[in-house]
């Protein structure tokens, strides 16, 4: 198992950060390498398969799975998504590999690409894995989730959904609530956000929320209270409590009387609102049962958009095969 140095992320995000997206993608490893253009052009894709106007046919290629976290949504989603589009989707179970055996994670990964593997689709706790991946292989990587790094395919269905409810996301009100500091799908959600023009406002507790997200344009607040009446989609985050060591709060009731959605916020939304949550949920904290099922709530509208907005990427990736 490789554990990247610190470093040897920075270097990584920071090569990635002056080379943008272009037209032609070659990977999807975050959304901070994405223009608006790049995020316009997989939303559209993604918009004319869910009205039936294009079908992707990935012509049999092979697309690969490792992850090395727990997955229901992006993993299923991708293994639908690869066979919907005419691919063959494989998905290696970490627990039972020949990882455990000792070998290295770039001569499993070259082994899986020399098999005819056309991406590589990957999760992993630690932030720069996929980067590292795909400067290896030379073959599409898309990035399942990185530590708290980035998520980049959660961020494009959310804003997504977020567009088929209210339209264009230019100039919209956007708070995403919860652990900040931990969530990878709150850093590409940002950085998604920001570039189709929308107005962010991230609200946690002071030890979960990166006040240097203010430097780039995003409101900070610890306040969910003074901003809940006013936005256009709320987004709830979980307590990543994996990535912690240590209580983040004396409570978790305290927590969610401070920071939940509960019933009584939920009432005070705008009546066009909508709330998101990426899954999985945790019931009676960052959200009560009520909101969870509520009708302003798009939890499940995300889950199914999510298999359509991975086929798009797949197909911007592949479309060489095609
Ligand atoms: N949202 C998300 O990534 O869910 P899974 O962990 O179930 O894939």
């Amino acid at each position: 198992m490789v554990v990247l140095p610190r470093m040897f992320v920075i270097r990584f995000e920071t090569r990635y950060d002056e080379s943008r997206m272009s037209e032609t993608f070659n990977h999807c490893l975050g959304l901070r390498y994405f223009s608006k253009s790049d995020i316009r052009y997989i939303l559209d894709i993604t918009q004319q398969i869910k009205l039936g106007l294009f079908a992707p046919n990935l012509n049999k290629a092979m697309v690969v799975s490792v992850f090395f976290e727990p997955s229901t949504r992006t993993r299923l989603s991708f293994e639908i998504a690869v066979n919907r589009c005419n691919g063959q989707p494989y998905t290696i179970d970490v627990s039972t590999s020949s990882l455990s055996k000792g070998e290295s994670l770039v001569d499993m990964m070259n082994t899986i690409a020399v098999m005819g593997a056309s991406a590589l689709v990957v999760r992993h706790s630690d932030a720069g894995v996929p980067h590292f991946l795909h400067e290896q292989l030379r073959i599409p990587v898309i990035n399942a989730g990185d530590g708290y790094h980035e998520h980049p395919t959660q961020g494009l269905l959310d804003v997504f959904t977020m567009e088929d409810h209210l339209g264009e996301m230019k100039n919209k009100r956007v708070l995403i609530c919860g652990d900040i500091a931990h969530s990878r799908v709150a850093k590409s959600n940002i950085w998604a956000l920001l570039a189709l023009g929308a107005n962010v406002i991230v609200c946690g507790p002071p030890n979960l929320l990166p006040t240097e997200l203010a430097d780039f344009g995003v409101e900070c607040t610890h306040d969910i209270d003074s901003v809940i009446g006013t936005v256009d989609v709320v987004n709830m985050l979980r307590i990543q409590f994996e990535r912690q060591s240590g209580i983040v709060m004396p409570s978790l009731a305290e927590y969610r009387s401070k920071y939940g959605l509960t019933l009584d916020r939920y009432h005070q939304l705008q009546p066009h609102a909508i709330v998101c949550h990426p899954g999985p949920i945790n019931r009676g904290i960052e959200l009560d049962s009520e909101v969870a099922d509520g009708k302003q709530t798009v939890i499940l509208d995300q889950v199914k958009n999510g298999v359509l907005l991975r086929m798009a990427v797949l197909h911007a990736l592949l479309k060489g095969n095609q």
